[in-house]
Parts: C-alpha cells; sequence; structure tokens
C-alpha cells in the first residue's frame, strides 16, 4: 500500500461504473456506450436522461411518457417558492439552488424513502424541479414575475420560457440549450459526482446528495470554471495582452491558472470543449457577432497556449468551460447562471449514479485512509509548562 497520500485521489478507482467512460488519453466521453459526438446534436436532454438511467436510447413512447413525467412535477411547493422570494437579491445563484434544492427535500414526505420506487419518483421530480427553482431565483432576483411551466415545451425550451418571463425562445436556442444540457450531463467521478456518491454511500437521503453535489459544482476549479473562464477573457481584453496573462500562468509563484484549460482526465482535447467550441461560432454568427471581441482573444489565447511548451508538456487543453461560457454568454444568460446551468445538465448524471448505488446490494460507505503527520517529534520537546 503506497504510503504517500495521493494527492486529489488522481488515479485512484473509486467506483464501478456503467454510465460513462472518459477515455483522457485519447479525448473520447461515452455515455452507456454512445460516443459524445454521435449524440450532441442528434439526442435532447430527455433521450439523455433516458439513456443513462435505463441504459437505452428510448423509442418514441418511452420518451413520451418520460416527458410528461417531468413535465408533471415541474410545480415547486409553495413553501420553496415563498423560501426562493424571501433570499436576499443578492444571493450568489448557486448558493440559492443549494438551498432551494434542500429545502425541496424538506416539503418532500417521501424525502427519507430509499426505496428503488420511491427513488425513482424522486430523481424525476428533482431533475424536473432543479430548472425551475434556477429559473424563478433568476426571476425573482431581477425583479421580474414568476412564470408557469408550458407542458407543451421539452425541458430546455421551458426554462428559456421561464427565464424570458413568458416568451418562447426561438429554436436555435433551445437546441443550442439541449445541447449543451446533453454535452454536461455525465462525466464519470467528476468532483461534484463523487462527492455525492460519498454522501449516497452513508444511504443518507437523495436530496441531501443534490446538495453536496451542487456545493462542489459550484467551486471555481470544477463547474464554477466556465464562469471564470469568460471573466478571465474579459480581463485580458485584447489579443495583445494574452502573451502577458500566458506568463502569469507558467509562474508557479503566481497562483493564476488560465480557466477553462486543463483536466484531470483529458490530456488531450476534451471532445466536449470541440463540440462547444463549433457551437460558439455557430451561435455568434447566428447573432452578427461573428467578430466578437471576446471570441477573437478566446481563438488566439488558444492559439497561443496550444503551441507553447508549458502547456504542452503539461497536456494542457482547452475543456468544456473554456467555449460554454462565451457561448452562454452569447445566448444572453449572465455569467452567473452559468454554473447553475452546468448544474441542471449534470442532474442527469448525480441521480443516475446514485440509482447505481442504492441498487447495489454491496454498497459500502466510501472511507479513504489518510497519512497521519506524527507530532512525536513535537511532543518530544514539550514540557510541563508548555501543557
Ligand atoms: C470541469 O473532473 C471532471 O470531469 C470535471 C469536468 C466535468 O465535466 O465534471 O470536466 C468539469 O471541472 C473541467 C475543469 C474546469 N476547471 C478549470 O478550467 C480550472 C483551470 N484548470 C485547473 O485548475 C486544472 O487544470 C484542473 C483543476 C482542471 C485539473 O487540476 P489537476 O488535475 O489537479 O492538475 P494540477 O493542478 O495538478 O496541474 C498539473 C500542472 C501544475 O503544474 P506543476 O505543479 O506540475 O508545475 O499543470 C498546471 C499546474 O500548475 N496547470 C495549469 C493549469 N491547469 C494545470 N497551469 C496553468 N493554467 C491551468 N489551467
Amino acid at each position: 500500500m503506497s504510503s504517500d497520500a495521493t494527492k486529489g485521489l488522481e488515479g485512484i478507482v473509486a467506483a464501478k461504473t456503467y454510465l460513462s467512460d472518459v477515455r483522457g488519453d485519447v479525448g473520447e466521453l461515452i455515455y452507456r456506450g454512445y460516443d459524445i459526438n454521435q449524440l450532441a446534436g442528434n439526442i435532447g436532454y430527455e433521450e439523455t436522461v433516458y439513456l443513462l438511467h435505463y441504459g437505452k436510447l428510448p423509442n418514441q413512447s418511452e420518451l413520451s411518457a418520460l416527458k410528461t413525467k417531468l413535465v408533471s412535477y415541474r410545480q415547486l411547493p409553495q413553501g420553496v417558492i415563498d423560501l426562493i422570494q424571501s433570499l436576499p437579491k443578492d444571493t450568489v445563484p448557486m448558493n440559492a439552488l443549494r438551498t432551494g434544492i434542500s429545502a425541496l427535500g424538506c416539503f418532500d414526505s417521501s424525502s427519507e424513502d430509499n426505496s428503488p420506487e420511491s427513488l425513482q419518483e424522486k430523481a424525476l421530480k428533482i431533475i424536473a424541479q432543479i430548472p425551475i427553482v434556477t429559473a424563478y431565483f433568476h426571476l425573482y432576483r431581477q425583479g421580474r414575475p414568476l412564470v408557469e411551466s408550458r407542458p407543451d415545451l421539452n425541458e430546455a425550451a421551458n426554462f428559456l420560457y421561464l427565464i424570458n418571463g413568458g416568451t418562447e425562445a426561438e429554436k436555435d436556442s433551445v437546441d443550442t440549450l439541449d445541447m449543451c444540457y446533453v454535452l454536461h450531463a455525465d462525466h464519470g467521478m467528476n468532483a461534484s459526482t463523487f462527492a455525492s456518491r460519498v454522501t449516497v454511500a452513508t444511504l443518507s437521503d437523495i436530496y441531501s446528495a443534490v446538495t453536496s453535489a451542487i456545493g462542489t459544482l459550484k467551486g471555481p476549479l470544477h463547474g464554477g470554471a466556465n464562469e471564470a473562464a469568460l471573466n478571465m477573457l474579459r480581463e485580458i481584453g485584447d489579443v495583445k495582452n494574452i502573451p502577458k496573462f500566458i506568463e502569469k500562468a507558467k509562474d508557479k509563484n503566481d497562483p493564476f491558472k488560465l480557466m477553462g484549460f486543463g483536466h484531470r482526465v483529458y490530456k488531450n482535447y476534451d471532445p466536449r470543449a470541440k463540440v462547444m467550441q463549433k457551437t460558439c461560432h455557430e451561435v455568434l454568427a447566428e447573432i452578427g457577432k461573428k467578430d466578437d471581441k471576446i471570441l477573437q482573444v478566446a481563438l488566439e489565447l488558444e492559439k497561443i497556449a496550444l503551441k507553447d511548451d508549458y502547456f504542452i508538456e503539461k497536456k494542457l487543453y482547452p475543456n468544456i468551460d473554456f467555449y460554454s461560457g462565451i457561448t452562454l454568454n452569447a445566448m444572453g444568460f449572465p455569467s452567473t447562471m452559468f454554473t447553475p446551468l452546468f448544474a441542471v445538465a449534470r442532474t442527469a448524471g448525480w441521480i443516475a449514479h446514485w440509482k447505481e448505488m442504492y441498487l447495489d446490494p454491496k454498497n459500502r460507505i466510501g472511507r479513504p485512509r489518510q497519512l497521519s503527520v506524527s507530532y512525536t517529534h513535537l511532543r518530544a520537546h514539550e514540557t510541563e509548562a508548555d501543557l
């Protein structure tokens, strides 16, 4: 057994899962046997939820039944709506989301029932309600009235309908958001999935697991990187400033990192980043901003970084967050909504992981070892007076 603590659990196999396979060396992402490039743009979020949860793509009647179920769960308990509207308007949206989801558990009388049937219903309820909590806090903090969901709209279209205050979004915007959902739906043992798996392994309730996941995803090294990457590009401001930021990123004494670059597993290009880059160009061209300054900085930064020995040696490539922020910004989302949108999409994967665990009769509590730093040498010099 290695006596060195593995920093960040790098390379440690924490679980067996049938859900997704992140092939870092070759830059591939597989959902239940399907390459992400086969799925993105060809199936929607609801099909992805079905695929992750049931292991196969749905036929029309299975898809229709899932969509009907999700629509039926969109109504939030009034107590949760009241809570959302009691929060300070400058609450960080990920904190509002974490609070709202935790409150959903308090208003769900079946929250502590971990039977398969009850978990299945709660799983769909949470997938349906997490976007509503997100959208309602967004409307509330902008001082705008809440809007009832539209049962005829799919998840992406209904979310845009809500945050547009009851105006239906263009098909292109719906398709782009839907594709973002698919790309972000699952990703192996990422930090937020891993954190929530540790919660589930104690047989705690599913709402506690979602709260663990949301709190973990928020961090700028993880799901918060999409917002941090856009803020970084804005700070760079112009391609002439890029060399200065590249040097900062390479300076070991400078904590600055290129947000949206690097990945614990991908030591090749993140396949999702390639799809997001293409989508980013399309969205910006669509809205007549193909010469968008931020995109120009992003493209030039990527070009310079990918030729720089530091990034080549450390195998630092753009990850999904590098282009998702620019895309969501071009779609009109405020940057504080980027990570909540990531959470909306990733809920599909989080809950599929928990189903795997709750149904595993050999589930065990997660409990790694620690390397205790000996205090013997410190105690040796203490005297009575020190105690
Ligand atoms: C997501 O795990 C997942 O699957 C996550 C995710 C998902 O879908 O769930 O893919 C989503 O979180 C993507 C990552 C988003 N985060 C960022 O873009 C933040 C910027 N990236 C870095 O913080 C970093 O690359 C991480 C956090 C992504 C990965 O961190 P690791 O694996 O712990 O790598 P490390 O910090 O040990 O870095 C290795 C070396 C270090 O240099 P040395 O100490 O060896 O000299 O590479 C350097 C780092 O300083 N490095 C960077 C860098 N990333 C790593 N240097 C400059 N800029 C960077 N972005």
